[in-house]
């Protein structure tokens, strides 16, 4: 007997997602899978937890309940039958986290390292790569991103635009199945913002899976596949970002999109 071809597994896929802090329920029973090469806005009010829920997704700071795979496969302690869980050993579990590649509103990177070294740290330590091999990655991704020439410099030598750009490197260098943006235009100026959503949009049509938390309503429109929208730690609404943004019925989501064009005219 021949079985059917199994199809292709998520990218990602969080089932179950839940979060409490003390009384709070920032995150109740989230589920979410993204296909690969999807690119999905994570929208909705602050404090509705979206960050929570992309730490949530790195293990930065895990779940009380649910389960994620990374193209099919598990990441972190899986539940099994009745009480048995399997335990994942440090080293598969840091080989899954490098699977996705996180990059925050305030850039965070290492203060005492050049740009170079910031890119290059993670490959070495976490893929095992030679320096000579994290050195060439580097430098390819550098010259893409085009800021080749701030290799040497440290992160207080150069702008927030830069650092963004850097931060994205650096993401990208570690070749993720999947690449999580919490709001990365938010700490920018103005004049940044544009040049750091271009590169978004570049690094989206290559094929990347994203999902993007942001504000800014033209990319989750024009270069998002799909929009997820999250009120009070639930998902609300999930499918075409136009049709969410311009006439969905839940009052919540009018509200919010109301205001933010109000907020942008
Ligand atoms: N470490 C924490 N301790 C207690 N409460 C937290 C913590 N992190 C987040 N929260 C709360 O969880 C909710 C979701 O927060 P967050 O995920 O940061 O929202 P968003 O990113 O959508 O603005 C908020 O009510 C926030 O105050
Ligand atoms: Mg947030």
């Amino acid at each position: 007997m021949t079985s059917a071809p199994s199809p292709a597994p998520f990218a990602l896929s969080a089932r179950g997602i839940t979060r409490r802090f003390g009384g709070l329920v920032a995150l109740n029973d989230v589920t979410l899978e993204i296909p690969k090469r999807q690119v999905v806005s994570l929208v909705g009010p602050s404090g509705c937890g979206k960050s929570t829920f992309l730490r949530a997704l790195t293990m930065l700071d895990p779940a009380d309940e649910g389960v994620i795979t990374i193209d099919g496969q598990p990441f972190g302690n899986a539940p099994g039958p009745g009480s048995r869980t399997t335990r994942q050993s440090p080293r598969e579990f840091e080989r899954m986290r490098a699977k996705i590649g996180l990059v925050f509103q305030q850039f965070n990177l290492w203060p005492h390292m050049t740009v170079e070294k910031n890119i290059t740290t993670a490959q070495r330590i976490v893929l095992g790569r030679s320096a000579a091999e994290a050195r060439a990655r580097a430098h390819e991704l550098l010259q893409r991103l085009h800021i080749a020439q701030l290799a040497d410099r440290y992160p207080s030598q150069i702008s927030g635009g830069q650092k963004q750009r850097v931060a994205i490197a650096r993401a990208m260098s570690m070749d993720p199945t999947l690449m999580l943006f919490d709001e990365p235009t938010s700490a920018l100026d103005p004049e940044m913002i544009g040049e750091v959503l271009q590169l978004l949009r570049d690094i989206a049509a290559e094929g990347t899976t994203m999902l993007v938390v942001t504000h800014e309503i033209a990319f989750a429109r024009n270069v998002a596949d799909r929009m997820v929208f999250m009120d009070r730690g639930e998902i609300v609404a999930d499918g075409d970002p136009r049709q969410i943004i311009t006439s969905h019925d839940n009052p919540r989501i009018r509200q919010f999109f109301n205001k933010i064009s109000h907020a942008h005219a």
